[in-house]
């Protein structure tokens, strides 16, 4: 099972960018214990960072073929990208959104995501633990263990 993990704007501050919200590890200690993880899981993980929506586009059109599900942190863009949505329903890869903080409990524009009605999961406000989260139930929805309505 060939899986990315994509972290949008922002997120290579993590650590250093208001960590009373998002923490105090960096994203590369996140993605070191993550791919711990993925390792006792037997699947490959790979990462992919960008402050850029086009780039973060590009990326995952050149996930056809070769991923089989995308994690995704997608940052602010969550919020107001059409053009993320589009591409990760244009592929036809299933993926899960996540986000450290709690996007329910904070400013009213957060509550809006482009990107979790056609999530198989949407994971928020476990800090670095999400991505563990998503990464679990990544794994658990491909190998069909779990059984998705809708
Ligand atoms: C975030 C939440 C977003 O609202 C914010 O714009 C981010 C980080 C999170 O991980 O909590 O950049 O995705």
């Amino acid at each position: 099972m060939d899986l990315l993990l994509i972290n949008g704007p922002n997120l290579n501050l993590v650590g250093q960018r208001e960590p009373a919200l998002y923490g105090s590890q960096s994203l590369t200690d996140i993605e070191k214990e993550l791919l711990e993880t993925a390792n006792e899981l037997e699947v490959k993980l790979k990462f992919f960072q960008s402050n850029s929506e086009g780039e973060i586009i590009d990326c995952i059109h050149n996930c056809i073929n070769s991923i089989d599900g995308i994690l995704i942190n997608a940052g602010a863009y969550t919020h107001t990208s059409i053009a993320l949505r589009d591409a990760l329903l244009g592929v036809e890869i299933p993926y899960v959104e996540l986000h450290l903080s709690n996007i329910y409990s904070r400013e009213e524009f957060r509550h809006k995501s482009f990107l979790a009605d056609r999530a198989v999961g949407v994971i928020c406000g476990f800090g670095s633990i999400s991505y563990q989260l998503a990464l679990k139930g990544m794994v658990a929805h491909i190998n069909g263990s779990i059984k998705n309505q809708g």
